[in-house]
């Protein structure tokens, strides 16, 4: 079994970390901060003791996967790792150096990886000689949790390299789906209207978040809706994730980032963290209730979904991923109650087409476009899936 390299010991680092040690592998983790090292530490032998006690794992298990991990601050250390994934601050001057440093340690068939949510993998790969054994492998929030792992080819992979990092990803009891290196990759970028379309109908007036959170749970199926589910993630993350999507889109309307939110960033409301956000969430203070009009909620909820569905559609007809691994991606990355082309498949991809161009009449906006495959599809009576 290959020893595996971690850079960063952060919430992705260690979960990582955590990951490749219960698959057996022998790991070693860098950060360089020695109290990032050290809390990652403590953090495992916690995290260890918490499943002994639930019964998850054995306390066997638990000494194990403790036993695999060294925590190191020479990177030397990656000398002999069969791969080192980077998970490190989202910052691409400070990666490049990074995986400059990493290739000249690390043996010549070692497989250097990034876990980057929005830079490009090419960008990444271009600072090594050996480009071709760059490729991103992209695990979700907790990485030992979250079953879903986006590998992300560069331009510059060598499909052995691809090939390699994919049956060793499955192999951890992954499920990997392949995605183009474009912004957002699969789940990031086909998630944005979700929040995106809900802001705008809130921005619009058409219902307040309480209603807006209540359609999309209680109509639509979805775990959490978009308005608690930012609060949840934080401003500070997902605000910066869309500015960055709607950016490198070269401006796509489609991806445009609202004021609402950029609002709540700059008065360092947070969200859940912070106590505040779109809700209050202090002590005693009262939640605003739903209206619960079903006629209303039905409104909002196929607004949304048909935008997240044209969203889906245009990463297949892009060539982003396979119709497959974008429903995988979705169910499996963000919980979604079911794959949006079976979701589609399901509604009638001409009533899909005939909501987005009711949109489209009503704004003139491009933000609104049917996706070419959609219209074509609807013209074919074709589905997704037989
Ligand atoms: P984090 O801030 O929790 O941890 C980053 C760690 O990297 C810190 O401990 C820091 O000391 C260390 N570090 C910074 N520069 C370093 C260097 N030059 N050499 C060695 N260590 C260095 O960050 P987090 O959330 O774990 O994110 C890491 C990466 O994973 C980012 O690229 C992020 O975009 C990506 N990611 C984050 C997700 C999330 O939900 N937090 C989800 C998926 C990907």
């Amino acid at each position: 079994m290959i020893k595996v390299g971690i850079v960063g010991s952060g919430a992705m680092g260690s979960g990582i970390a955590q990951v490749a040690a219960t698959a057996g592998h022998e790991v070693v983790v860098l950060d360089a901060n020695p109290q990032a090292l050290q809390k990652a530490a403590t953090a495992l032998a916690a995290t260890m003791a918490k499943l002994v006690e639930k019964g998850k794992i054995t306390a066997e298990k638990a000494a194990s996967v403790t036993g695999n991990i060294s925590f190191v601050s020479d990177i030397q250390a990656y000398a002999g790792c069969g791969l080192v994934i980077e998970a490190i601050v989202e910052n691409l001057d400070v990666k490049k150096k990074v995986f400059a440093d990493i290739e000249a340690v690390a043996g010549a068939d070692c497989i250097l990886a990034s876990n980057t949510s929005s830079l490009s993998i090419a960008s990444i790969a271009s600072v090594c000689k050996a480009p071709g054994r760059v490729v991103g492998i992209h695990f979700f929030n907790p990485a030992p949790l979250m079953e879903l792992v986006e590998i992300i080819p560069a331009v510059q992979s060598d499909d052995a390299t691809v090939a390699a990092a994919k049956a060793l990803i499955d192999s951890w009891g992954k499920k990997t789906v392949i995605a183009k290196d474009t912004p957002g990759f699969i789940v990031n970028r086909v998630a944005r209207p979700f929040y995106g379309e809900a802001l705008r109908i809130y921005e619009e007036g058409v219902a307040d978040m309480a209603t807006i959170d209540w359609a999309m749970t209680q109509l639509g199926g979805f775990r959490m809706g978009p308005f608690t589910l930012m609060d949840y993630i934080g401003h500070d993350v997902n605000y910066v994730v869309t500015e960055t999507v709607f950016r490198e889109f070269f401006y796509d309307p489609r991806y445009k980032p609202s004021f609402s939110q950029k609002r709540l960033l700059e008065a360092g409301w947070l969200g859940r963290k912070s106590g505040r956000g779109f809700y209050n969430y202090a002590e005693g203070a009262t939640l605003p209730e739903p209206a619960k009009n079903e006629a209303l909620g039905q409104e909002i909820c196929n607004r949304v979904l048909v935008m997240l569905i044209n969203e889906a559609a245009d990463a297949c007809f892009l060539n982003i991923a396979s119709r497959e691994d974008v429903d995988i991606a979705m169910t499996k990355g963000v919980n979604y109650p079911k794959g949006l082309l079976r979701w589609a498949d399901e509604i009638g991809i001409a009533t899909v087409v005939e909501r987005l161009d009711a949109l489209y009449h009503t704004y003139h906006e491009d933000r609104y476009r049917c996706s070419p495959l959609l219209r074509k599809m609807a013209a074919e009576e074709q589905t997704f899936f037989a």
